[in-house]
């Protein structure tokens, strides 16, 4: 075959045989495509993913050391670059990563993960974006964008609903469609329309009785025919159970291989597969080897390690959240002469990722104590504590509280150990370990002036420490350069912006999907239906110690001038200026939330809707635009299986948190205009508020004054009564004549609606 011409011809399904197209639809080993090389259909490899590159070494999954791979630059997870509210910042990310994987010819990185943080327990957390799925779609399709840009592929995953790791391979997730809709699959159905992801992979557990990888309505009806991806689908590994069924659902390529080519090849010959659905995911398999070929025949490139660093770096000093600052104790003067105590194993020994298939090899590494070292500042160091979950040392405890006695700041590195948090399992509790929190108290009893610094990768309480510290920095897991992003904040050189992804509930107790948690006998309710994280706390006005979308600064800000104009019939644009008032250069994120009026359905008292964060220099201001489309206001309705926007007020709130809404702006929409047919099941109420049956019942009115049929009650209470009847129970009420204004009521209707 030639690849000589300007528009090269490449293989297409009509050249291979049935075995050859059977074969497309595995893997060839755990990390590479199959490849049919006498047709030219070459077998790239794919491999995680997501915050970096972990280029496996093995091609064996039994043989898989997670930890054996290729040095790459290990950036923030997402539990961290989430909470950077930036875009731009995640699509650089994202192109950086893309380089990588044209160095070292990896056509597909197997990320980015957009689950939804049911419950901050959810083993994964660490490497998925939000508790708010609009978010989560804003921020990750940075990274599909910017890794696609470099002419390589992404898997956005697990498609969908692995919001826990418990029993995850075959725990069925039962979910309404309104939560589907609302939660758990917009931030992928954002990515899929607006980036095209190469591929999707699907997740381990089933969804209402269905295993994902066999699940049509997700793979087919949802995925290719509602949101139109044009890409293919990919079983998580070890999730493709059922070949044949897997296939007809719309899944193309089985990972890693069972070796079962030969079951398609029979359901082929026999009819269970259609020949056509063979041809079209077997052809998905040669499109995304096309589309990989290019970047794939580059050879010799080699990636710029020190400026990836640096990427790395920025994204880290982004993902920082400063929960309090008291007595503005940070920033720390370096040339000050403050007497610095750093107490903490984290500061020399840093936990900068999660565990599990995303495990990178760094390309290189800063703790913070190499980058005090960088810049030449001293401060005496303790370890206090070692990093795992066994009792504390005494010999540790004390000397950290001599190291801190007479410091006047001291940097406390507090957070989870790796074995605390993983892939694989879910935590059991939101607490950081006893003995660090019993160390932080001996610290501060002696020396006030604490900072703490934590490390982890999904939430933890702070609630029963907090008063022990005066300022908290949430690093999450900050990637390789973490150390010295970490410096550039605590020293004052990028003030800290990031803001939470997630709310930090007081206690565990109070999360919405607690009595749902993880499930049981195989399966695993999601009882609290669109009401997770700040939806539920803000709706219940339930206390937080930091609710969603929160973060300090060292500068402060002001927003003014805001404005709401409607733009359509259901549509409107929000513009804000954001003011820096302190002589600090900094950035700020505008939030915006839409808070229904009376609605038919339970809806969260708000919900994001729109943000952007804003770079200002000191004393400067900016103003920001931000559109609100139809999907802004409306709700998943089962009733007419889709989106629905009701008329009436709405309330726009632009603020800096979800509890720190700067001005809010009502807007009455007119409403999709969606209505159900009426019929003899429908209530009276419902005929009332129809804008047909309405009309009926006001001619019910006008022959019950002419006497021609019963006079309706006048009482409130009758007429409560009423109004909650299925106009096939008028007898109940009013007699047997009642049977008569049933059918007056279904022929009136009738002849309106013809
Ligand atoms: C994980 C995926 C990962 C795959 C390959 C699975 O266990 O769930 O996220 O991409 O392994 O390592």
């Amino acid at each position: 075959m030639s690849e000589t011409n300007a528009t090269p011809t490449y293989p297409s399904v009509k050249d291979l045989t049935l075995e050859e197209k059977a074969s497309l639809t595995s893997g060839g080993d755990a990390w590479h495509l199959q490849s049919v090389e006498h047709k030219g259909i070459p077998g790239y490899m794919i491999t995680d993913g997501p915050h970096g590159l972990r280029k496996s070494l093995a091609s064996n999954t039994s043989e898989t050391d997670l930890n054996d791979s290729v040095p790459a630059t290990c950036f923030p997870p997402a539990a961290g670059l989430s909470s950077s509210w930036n875009p731009a910042l995640i699509r650089k990310v994202g192109e950086v990563m893309g380089e990588e994987c044209v160095q070292e010819k990896v056509a597909v990185i197997l990320g980015p993960g957009v689950n939804i943080k049911r419950n901050p327990l959810g083993g994964r957390c660490f490497e998925y974006w939000s508790e708010d799925p609009y978010l989560a779609g804003h921020e990750a399709v940075g990274i599909v964008e910017g890794v696609q840009s470099k002419g390589v592929g992404t898997s956005l995953k697990h498609f969908a609903a692995n919001n826990q790791e418990t029993d995850r391979l075959r725990v069925d997730a039962r979910i309404s469609q309104r939560a589907l809709r609302e939660i758990y699959l917009p931030a992928f159905e954002h990515i899929v329309k607006t980036a095209q992801p190469w591929t999707i992979m699907c997740s381990y557990n089933r969804i209402n009785g269905v295993h994902s990888a066999q699940n049509h309505w997700l793979l087919t009806d949802v995925l290719r025919d509602e949101w139109g991806f044009k890409g293919i689908v990919m079983s998580d590994w070890g999730a493709d159970h059922d070949r044949v069924a897997s296939l007809n659902a719309g899944l193309n390529l089985e990972m890693p291989p069972s070796y079962t080519d030969d079951q398609i090849v029979y359901a082929a010959r026999d009819g269970r597969i259609d020949p056509a659905q063979l041809d079209r995911m077997a052809q998905g398999m040669i499109d995304l080897t096309n589309k990989a070929r290019a970047a794939m025949s580059i050879d010799g490139y080699r990636f710029d390690v020190d400026a990836h660093d640096e990427v790395a770096r920025q994204a880290a000093v982004e993902s920082i959240v400063m929960l309090k600052n008291e007595d503005a104790i940070l920033p720390i003067d370096p040339a000050g002469g403050k007497k610095l105590a750093v107490i903490g194993e984290f500061a020399r020994t840093p936990r900068y990722q999660g565990g599990g298939s995303s495990h990178i090899t760094p390309t290189k590494m800063t703790s913070f104590l190499d980058a005090l070292d960088e810049r030449g500042i001293k401060a005496d160091f303790a370890p206090g504590f070692t990093l795992d979950l066994a009792p504390a040392d005494s010999a540790l405890t004390l000397e950290a509280v001599e190291t801190a006695r007479d410091a006047d700041v001291v940097l406390m590195f507090l957070g989870l150990p790796e074995e605390a948090e993983s892939e694989g399992f879910d935590r059991t509790t939101l607490d950081i370990p006893a003995k660090q929190i019993e160390l932080l108290r001996q610290v501060a009893a002696e020396n006030p002036n604490v900072v703490v610094v934590l490390s982890n990768g999904s939430v933890v309480t702070v609630h029963p420490w907090a008063d022990a510290s005066k300022s908290i920095l949430e690093s999450w897991l900050l990637g390789q350069a973490g150390g010295r992003a970490l410096a550039d904040v605590v020293f004052g050189e990028a003030s800290p912006s990031g803001k939470l992804a997630q709310s930090i509930p007081m206690d565990i107790n109070d999360d919405p999907s607690m009595l749902n948690w993880p499930g049981e006998e195989g399966h695993v309710d999601y009882g609290e239906g669109v009401f997770v994280g700040y939806r539920y706390y803000d709706t219940y006005n339930k206390a937080v110690d930091y609710p969603f979308g929160y973060g300090l600064s060292y500068a402060t800000f002001e927003i003014g001038d805001v404005a709401v104009a409607k733009t359509g019939a259901n549509t409107a644009s929000v513009t804000a200026t954001v003011t820096n008032t302190s002589d600090t250069p900094a950035a700020e994120t505008v939030q915006v939330y839409v808070a229904p009026g009376k609605a038919d359905v339970a809806r969260p008292v708000h919900e994001l809707k729109g943000f952007e964060k804003v770079f200002l220099g000191a004393g400067e201001s900016k103003t920001v635009t931000i559109e609100l489309n139809e999907r802004a206001f409306a709700y998943w309705s089962e009733k007419y299986n889709d989106w629905h926007v009701e008329a009436g007020e709405y309330t726009v709130e632009v603020g800096v948190s979800s509890r720190d809404i700067a001005a809010s702006i009502a807007v009455t929409l007119d409403g999709d205009g969606k209505s159900m047919p009426l019929n003899e099941w429908s209530t009276f109420g419902e005929w009332s508020a129809d804008p047909v049956g309405a009309k009926v019942v006001e001619a019910v009115g006008a022959a019950g004054e002419r006497g021609d049929m019963p006079k309706l009650p006048d009482n409130d209470m009758m007429r409560l009564f009423l109004n909650s009847m299925p106009i096939n129970s008028l007898p109940t009420l009013l007699g047997e004549s009642g049977k008569d204004l049933t059918a007056f009521m279904l022929d009136e209707y009738a002849a309106l609606t013809k």
